[in-house]
């Protein structure tokens, strides 16, 4: 249960082995690639626009993987919106991942050959909190800077922060603190170095032609 208030409504996370038994490769593609379900409703919270941007090969090794899972007892899917809900979706406050994906602007490209690899992550991984044009975003939940913000870091600092969560001024963050004990340890040294690359010297995002 990742969210439960009867007025706007409950979000309930799905048992994935249970999930991915239930669905075709097809469909667990469509899912996670354009947050469409097999009935052609958006996906909500689960963050596709961001892996949108994952490679056929890596979404593939992802779909195996999950297909090796033993089944586990859990919830499955459910949920509800409440009254609030669909006037949150209305007001442009809650926005369903098909719809995020649909206004995406690409991010500018690398412009050297050592931060392609850094793009990919920061659309794919970081782009889940920082928005798909890596601009920073206000939501309920919490604001996360724009990826600009990297320009004043030199790539040791850019490194701690990404390996322990703590910026320049040595504040304690919240959130990306969070993150860099769950997730950001899986990143190596050489895809840090990438992503250092790459936002450090991040042009400003192109509008849309
Ligand atoms: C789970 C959400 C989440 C993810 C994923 C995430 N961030 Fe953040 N990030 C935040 C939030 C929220 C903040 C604002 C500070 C806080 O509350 O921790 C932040 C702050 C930052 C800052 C500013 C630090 C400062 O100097 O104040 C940088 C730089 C940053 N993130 C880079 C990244 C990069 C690079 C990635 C991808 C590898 C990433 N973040 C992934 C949520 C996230």
């Amino acid at each position: 249960m990742l969210f439960d208030q009867p007025i706007i409504g409950r979000l309930i996370v799905p048992n994935l082995p249970a999930s991915v038994r239930a669905r075709s490769d097809t469909e667990l593609a469509n899912i996670i690639r354009n947050g469409l379900r097999p009935d052609g409703r958006s996906v909500f919270v689960m963050p596709s626009e961001a892996f949108n941007y994952l490679n056929d090969a890596d979404r593939g090794r992802i779909i195996a993987f999950l297909h090796s899972l033993p089944a586990t007892p859990g919830p499955g899917p459910g949920g509800f919106l409440g009254p609030l809900g669909p006037l949150g979706i209305v007001i442009g406050q809650f926005k369903m991942a098909a719809q995020l994906i649909a206004e995406t602007v690409p991010v500018p490209q690398a412009a050297s050959p050592d931060a392609v690899t850094g793009r990919y992550i920061a659309q794919s991984v970081c782009a889940h909190c920082h928005g798909t044009n890596l601009g920073g975003q206000t939501t309920p939940a919490f604001v996360s800077p724009d990826q600009h913000i990297v320009a004043a870091y030199s790539a040791e600092a850019f490194t701690r922060l990404m390996r322990t969560g703590v910026p320049l001024g040595g504040q304690k963050l919240g959130m990306l603190r969070e993150e860099s004990r769950m997730n950001l340890p899986l990143l190596t040294d050489a895809e840090i170095a990438s992503l250092y690359s790459y936002l450090h010297t991040l042009p400003d995002a192109q509008p849309p032609r």
